[in-house]
């Protein structure tokens, strides 16, 4: 690792269902395999303060939520996970795998909810002090098709259809925009395959970032 600078960081972004958390389990079994250091965690969550704002944002009880109340919640469980495990990861040089990240604001509480897109984008950087995933893979799905792939029952994934079609949308546009960052990879391909595909993506960009695997 003599010549890797910072470490790596990689994001799973997808509609609920997509089988994003399986491919980021699955790469994250894969670095372990090949013992190259990393952490995985999930936004929100993945911290004591995180898990629990988590619940409650996920909490059917949580029904009455504003939406600009569940922005901040999200961004504060972000920044809590930004500075208490993201960074310092990084700093020595660990691959971070994070199932989500800021691109879900934009594709739930932007697309989805329609808040200002240019405002989250401000917010987002203040909470996670800038801090852009290096490869994100955007497990892309119909989000008709999700329903089949298990139960969704908080209160998030239990709204309505054309919610999930929004995101998907807007995960779209997105990734229209960052090119370079993402990976669109079809959600619909067999697991093995899609994780085949994410794994030489992975293995380029360590490669660039002077990894030796
Ligand atoms: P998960 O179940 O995929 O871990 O994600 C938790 C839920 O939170 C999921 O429905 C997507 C949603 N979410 C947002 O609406 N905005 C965000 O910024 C994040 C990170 C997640």
């Amino acid at each position: 690792m003599h010549g890797v600078k910072r470490g790596v960081f990689i994001s799973f972004e997808g509609v609920e269902g997509s089988g994003k958390t399986t491919q980021a389990r699955k790469l994250v079994d894969w670095l372990a395999a090949n013992r190259l250091p990393h952490i995985f965690v999930r936004d929100p969550g993945s911290t004591p303060v995180g898990e629990k704002i988590r619940n409650v944002l996920l909490d059917k009880e949580s029904r009455g939520m504003h939406a600009k109340c569940e922005l901040f919640l999200f961004l504060a469980a972000r920044s809590q996970l930004t500075y208490e495990k993201i960074l310092p990861a990084l700093k020595v040089k660990k691959i971070v795998v994070t199932d989500r990240f800021a691109d879900s604001t934009f594709a739930y509480q932007s697309h989805a909810r329609d808040l200002p897109r240019r405002l989250i984008a401000v917010f987002n950087r203040f909470a996670s002090a800038g801090l852009k995933p290096d490869l994100t893979f955007l497990v892309d799905i119909d989000a008709a098709k999700r329903k089949e792939r298990g139960k969704f029952n908080d209160r998030m994934e239990t709204e309505t259809e054309v919610y999930h079609q929004k995101v998907r949308q807007g995960y779209k546009v997105i990734a229209g925009r960052a090119k370079k960052r993402f990976r669109v990879i079809d959600g619909e391909k067999p697991v093995d395959v899609l994780h085949g595909e994410v794994i030489r993506h992975v293995k380029e960009i360590l490669a660039r970032k002077g990894y030796k695997i």
